[in-house]
């Protein structure tokens, strides 16, 4: 692939580096454009599906490498799932209880949602045995904030680093009731329990400080499980054992995808763009907030319902744009999407602080670290805080050699801070990006006029 803006260039360790030269006046980010499934649903819609009784179908599946790495582990504990497409996968479920016992590894790849979720249902799979790793990214994040609550239920886990690092080893039993009070808002914690409680004889309590994203109880609640949800206290109980059907499930749009394309539209002059599709859970919406407290000019247009998510088309136009203050419940709700935040920060007049976001340094990198040294290389006044990031925005850019350190979410917001600097970026390592994105650089190239 190559232009004059966009090219790519494949290296002797298979690492792939995507050069962008923006021409020196004149790009915008036009046209009308949609982002691929949700990476949340469809791990979740995967994996219901394999524990359902009967038939799921699911439309608009993210064809990413994280979705994959679940599709590979519930086929090799026994769940029929067909090849993956956009279209319609269908997945014939084993029946809840009835995972099989694996003859190999399972290998979550990249994906902390793969592990930790699954991580609930192995627990609570008696005499069964499952040993579950991961690549070198995974494998150093930490797994003890759910074998923790797992161990309180009575789960027989062993790990790495005194129990705390895959790969890790299960030795599946029956499981307790447990009310479970989570110290972090985390949207991996809370599914791994409920579905862990699936197979408890009773209720299963999940309390979180703040809201996490809330898909598993949108889809459990689908596929016939019994939910109490407290708003007021941000907890949500489980009565195990129901009766799972297998359903339709229609994913939406990823927000997190059409986060780089907003910031893009936003802080390239003349840009105008509208995002099909996208996501609208208010679980997930922090980064309109976010860009709206910034004064971005984002419209959202035909708003409906789809499988039990809000859906809405997103219309996006250039603006300038102001520094805001992003903390405290908010972080949740806009976890993945700081590092594009941070880009939007930097073309932001004034300073832009982002607080309360210490779990930034255990995702697929230290993404406070890694944002606050690439965009520094790009000329970008930032640093780095113990629990966020601090960034005096207005200052232009300068095109540099910068890295992804293997994690998708940054190669795709150091992409999109190279459309308005000067001069060439080259990011190393960007084929990162297909974790959740495989047709990001298509996309880029779509847009850019
Ligand atoms: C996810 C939850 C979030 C998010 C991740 C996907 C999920 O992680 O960062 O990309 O699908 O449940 P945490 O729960 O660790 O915050």
């Amino acid at each position: 692939m190559s232009s004059p803006i966009i090219s790519t260039e494949n290296n002797v360790n298979r690492s792939e580096s995507l050069l962008i030269t923006p021409p020196t006046a004149g790009l915008t980010v036009r046209g009308t454009i949609t982002i691929p499934g949700d990476k949340s649903i469809s791990h979740r819609a995967l994996m219901l599906g394999a524990i359902a009784e009967g038939e799921t179908t699911i439309e608009g599946l993210l064809l990413g490498e994280d979705p994959r790495s679940s599709a590979e582990c519930f086929r090799a504990m026994g769940a029929n799932i067909s090849e993956l497409n956009s279209e319609q996968v269908v997945v014939r479920g084993v029946g809840l209880g009835n995972l099989q016992e694996p003859t190999d590894v399972l290998n979550a790849g990249n994906s902390g949602t793969t592990m930790r979720l699954m991580l609930g249902l192995l627990a609570a799979a008696p005499d069964r045995l499952f040993i579950v790793t991961g690549d070198n990214s995974l494998r150093s994040r930490p797994m003890s904030r759910v074998i923790k609550p797992l161990t309180q239920m009575g789960a027989t886990i062993w790990g790495r680093n005194a129990n705390s690092l895959a790969p890790l080893a299960v030795r599946g039993q029956q499981l307790k009731p447990n009310h479970y009070h989570s110290p972090i808002a985390s949207a991996q914690v809370k599914s791994c329990v409920l579905l862990a409680g699936l197979m408890v004889d009773g209720q299963t309590t999940v309390t979180e400080p703040a809201l996490s994203r809330d898909h598993s109880e949108r889809m459990l609640q689908a596929f016939g499980a019994e939910l109490t949800i407290d708003a007021d206290t941000n907890s949500v109980t489980l009565t195990g054992r129901p009766k799972l059907t297998g359903q339709k499930v229609i994913v939406p749009g990823d927000i997190s995808s059409a986060a780089f394309w907003l910031v893009a539209a936003a802080i390239v002059p003349g840009s105008e763009l509208l995002i099909k599709n996208v996501g609208v859970n208010p679980t997930r919406t922090g980064v309109l907030e976010a860009l709206e407290m910034m004064a971005a000019n984002i419209t959202r247009e035909n708003e409906h319902i789809v499988a039990g998510e809000p859906v809405a088309d997103l219309r996006v136009k250039y603006g300038k744009l102001k520094a805001c203050q992003i903390a405290g419940d908010l972080i949740p709700r806009l976890i993945d999407e700081i590092p594009i935040l941070a880009v939007a920060a930097a073309f932001a007049e004034g300073t832009t602080v982002i607080k309360d976001a210490a779990e930034l340094r255990v995702k697929e990198s230290d993404r406070l670290k890694v944002m606050a040294t690439e965009l520094g290389k790009m000329g970008v006044n930032i640093t780095e805080l113990a629990d966020g990031l601090e960034i005096r925005g207005g200052n232009s850019l300068t095109g540099a050699d910068v890295d992804s350190y293997t994690d998708h979410r940054i190669a795709m917001s150091l992409a999109i801070a190279a459309l308005n600097s000067t001069g060439k970026t080259t990011i190393h390592r960007a084929e990162a990006a297909s974790i959740s994105y495989p047709n990001f650089i298509a996309t880029l190239q779509q847009v850019l006029n």
